[in-house]
């Protein structure tokens, strides 16, 4: 029997160069788009595309790639977050009837729904992993940009994020920034970021806080994507599974 896909292409928007050095001691590791080509499931991945927007990241990551003998499916290209049309030509390179696993990670808050919606459209069967930088960027700057005039840059920032301004005319989100109440404002951004990805026909979502850094959100329009997501996040990046 055929079938109904023809592999997995693996995508990240903000790749980096591909080693990340650890600022506690200085050790070097590898960093995401490394450490996926240096994986085993790397043999099951059709096509893997990195996007990153600095040329010169791009350039290192191309030569480690080379260095891996890897180019024959990993490429690294130029591409910004805020072009949905410049990201859309590149992911049109992609194999067609395929899966596809989308990982972006980027630092703040910052990439426009617009830019989610256009990814959504164009590869039509994918899952999303998000980085949400709720611990740092949310954490920082919501309680002023709800109630602070000066801060109208962050809040415009956030409603390209959200895809409307629909947040800040909430009455509760008022009320919650008077109060400082700074964990609630956190659990509705993202909710109000759920809710708009469940538009798109992500139904199947989890939000898995890293530290008091950020949250890695995982949207899926199928529930096996879930569940796969759930069985990964039960392992520990020094491969042993976690207890509960
Ligand atoms: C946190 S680093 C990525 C780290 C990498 N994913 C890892 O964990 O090894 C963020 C990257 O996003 C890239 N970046 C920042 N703004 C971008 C944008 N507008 N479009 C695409 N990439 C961007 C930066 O050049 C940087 O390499």
């Amino acid at each position: 029997m055929k079938s109904r896909w023809e592999g997995l292409n693996y995508i990240e928007i903000c790749s980096g160069l591909g080693r990340c050095v650890i600022r506690d001691d200085g050790r070097e590791i590898d960093g995401t788009a490394l450490a996926i080509i240096n994986h085993p499931i790397f043999g099951l991945i059709k096509k893997a595309l990195f996007i990153d927007y600095s040329p010169k990241v791009v350039d290192t990551l191309t030569k480690r790639i080379n260095a891996l003998n890897a180019s024959n499916k990993a490429v690294a290209r130029v591409g910004d977050y805020m072009d949905p049309t410049g990201i859309a030509k590149l992911l049109n390179t992609l194999p067609s009837g395929c899966l596809n696993l989308c990982f972006v990670d980027p630092t703040q808050c910052d990439v426009p729904f617009e830019t989610i919606t256009g990814i959504a459209k164009i590869l039509r069967k994918v899952d999303f992993i998000i980085n949400v930088a709720l611990g740092t960027d949310v954490t920082r700057n919501i309680v002023g940009a709800i109630l602070d005039t000066s801060f109208a840059a962050v809040r415009k920032k956030y409603a390209s994020f959200l895809g409307s301004e629909d947040f800040f005319n909430r009455d509760d989100v008022h009320s919650f920034a008077m109060q400082g109440k700074n964990e609630e404002l956190r659990r509705a951004f993202v909710a109000e970021y759920l809710q708009g990805l469940d538009r798109l026909g992500f139904r199947y979502v989890d939000a898995k806080p890293v530290k008091n850094y950020y949250h890695l959100l995982f949207a899926s329009g199928n529930p096996k994507g879930l569940e796969f997501w759930k069985k990964a996040c039960a392992i520990g990046p020094d491969n042993q599974r976690e207890m509960f």
